[in-house]
């Protein structure tokens, strides 16, 4: 490639990265993550009415139709992200998984965005779930966004809200806007900084399009007239509260984590919908570089448009597509350009791989994906070369961190209801496993199977795809350990507490399952000579 023409590759994958706004939604379930969703597409003029979303997520939509509107609207959704343009951005928006209770993959899916936005119902504050997808975006210094939903129904005081959100989560919160009324009496939204007022009327389509809107400022004395008296009383009150007390905000301590910008609105009736999205395009930060760790031992920033293509392996999923019995890497592109057919490094391996058929989408058909850049997500047919966690490059030379790891806390004894599936049974516990969805650990005479999971809810996806995909029906015992640890030391001479297990990981490595921490304890006073290291 002559000088030049790098220069222009460069440039072209600066612009593209600068464009990317890859992120996604943490949220307990129920607070409107999917009715956000589908309004961001009614927004970015991808569908012209909402509903499509949550239709799709009910089954109520069918697969086809979902596809015919991609094709005409040009969006290309993989299982694990979405790609749409927005006011002049691209937008992937991750799929965090569905499911009502907590989930590892949810996790790994974090690694690939490069900011996430919290919603948080407003009558319920912060919940379990979204506390704890935050405390992974803290870790991993992910930039978080708070959207405060569902002010059109009684619920607490914003005031209160913006505090929880302090106390709970341990992060500063900076209102951008501010909600005008609340309940029924949610009139509109007001802008803190530069005191620009809007105000919604309902419309009959109930959030399918987007509602009329008044645009004014605060100090214009017809905004007064328009509210009834108690909530303008609130809102100067509330609003001269803030001035005094309140966060200030800054862009830069939003983008290293120190504070959240506060957003009020309802995604349902789209009151505040378009002004948080512009805002979100504005402050998110774009394509952001990832660390990995260099044969030395030492860690570099790699930068997204000075090193050449890089992505690392964020997700594998099996049997998406029962026309297609395979499974499917999920890259999260870092740095360079992605062209199709490209040869790269795979690092773990040492050895080369075409990447020959990249796909963005995966449901009846797939639609290949020519190009991708810093913050794309492409799927890659996997025949059993990728594991989650892989970099692949043409640079080579380091390593992307490794995805984090769990440590389990729920334990099952599993089998087949019926032995002469013992095959299928074993092979879609292995292909899970791969997946990430379990552990499978095994008794010292690799004879009888267990399972270890962050969350039960890990049991009941590892039982109804057992089902579904290797046609297995499963018995699950939970076992009534709480955690577990390798054995350091030799496990012939290790005295376990009667009410402990020992068994042995994928690795052959020795694993206890402890019932308590007192047990634990027990144990570690028990054998001096050995030591436990946690699985997480
Ligand atoms: P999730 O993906 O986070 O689980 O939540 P989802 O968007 O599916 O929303 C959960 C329920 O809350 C839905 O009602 C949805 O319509 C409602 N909802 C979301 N945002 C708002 C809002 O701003 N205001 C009000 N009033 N309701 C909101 P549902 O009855 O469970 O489902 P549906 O039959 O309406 O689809």
């Amino acid at each position: 490639m002559t000088d030049h023409v790098a220069t222009q590759v460069k440039q072209e994958i600066r612009t593209a990265a600068s464009k990317r706004r890859t992120f996604a939604i943490i949220s307990h379930p129920d607070a409107g993550k999917t009715t956000l969703t589908e309004k961001l597409l009614l927004y970015s003029g991808m569908v012209r009415t909402a509903g499509m979303v949550g239709a799709r997520k009910s089954g109520k939509l069918a697969t086809s139709d979902w596809m015919e509107m991609e094709q005409e609207r040009g969006i290309s959704i993989t299982a694990s992200a979405m790609q749409f343009g927005y006011k002049g951005a691209v937008i992937n928006v991750l799929d965090t998984p569905g499911h009502q209770d907590f989930c590892e993959d949810t996790y790994r899916t974090l690694t690939a965005a490069d900011s996430a936005i919290m919603v948080i119902d407003a009558a319920k504050g912060v919940e379990t779930q979204t506390r704890k997808l935050f405390e992974v975006c803290r870790l991993r210094q992910i930039p978080v966004l708070t959207f405060i939903n569902k002010m059109d129904l009684p619920g607490r005081a914003p005031l209160d809200l913006m505090a929880e959100v302090e106390e709970v989560l341990g992060i500063h919160a900076s209102a951008i806007n501010w909600p005008i009324g609340s309940g029924r009496d949610f009139l509109g939204v007001v802008n803190r900084e530069t005191r620009h007022v809007l105000l919604y009327t309902k419309t009959a389509s109930a959030g399918a399009a987007k509602p009329d809107l008044t645009e004014l400022l605060l100090d214009d004395p017809s905004v007064k007239r328009r509210v009834p008296d108690y909530v303008w009383e609130e809102l100067t009150h509330d609003l001269e509260l803030l001035e005094i007390a309140g966060n200030p905000f800054s862009k830069d301590e939003f983008q290293n984590g120190k504070v959240t910008p506060v957003f009020f609105g309802s995604a349902l009736t789209n009151f505040g919908v378009e002004a948080f999205f512009d805002a979100f395009v504005e402050l998110a930060p774009s394509a952001r570089g990832r660390f990995a760790d260099l044969p030395n031992g030492d860690e570099r920033l790699i930068d997204p448009v000075e090193t050449p293509f890089s992505a690392y392996v964020f997700k594998l999923q099996a049997n998406m597509n029962p026309r297609h019995r395979d499974s499917t890497a999920f890259m999260r592109v870092c740095s360079g350009k992605f062209d199709r057919d490209m040869v790269v490094t795979h690092h773990r391996t040492k050895s080369e791989v075409r990447l020959s058929r990249p796909h963005s989408m995966v449901a009846k058909d797939r639609h290949t994906v020519d190009v991708a850049y810093p913050g794309d997500v492409i799927g890659i047919i996997n025949t059993g070369v990728f594991q989650i966690g892989d970099t692949i490059s043409v640079a080579n030379g380091f390593n992307y961190k490794p995805l984090p790891q769990f440590q389990p806390e729920v334990f099952a004894r599993v089998r087949p209801t019926d032995t002469t599936m013992r095959k299928s049974f074993d092979k879609g516990i292995e292909q899970l496993a791969k997946e990430g969805t379990i552990q499978i650990l095994r008794s010292m005479d690799g004879l009888e199977f267990f399972v270890a999971a962050v969350g039960k809810l890990q049991f009941d996806v590892l039982e109804f795809r057992l089902q579904s995909e290797y046609r297995v029906k499963t018995i699950v015992d939970m076992l009534p350990y709480e955690s577990s640890a390798w054995l350091v030391g030799d496990v012939e001479t290790f005295k376990p507490p009667s009410d402990a297990l020992v068994v042995k990981d994928s690795q052959d490595r020795a694993v206890v399952l402890f019932r308590s921490a007192w047990s634990k304890n027990f144990a570690r006073e028990r054998n001096p000579q050995h030591d436990f290291k946690d699985m997480g």
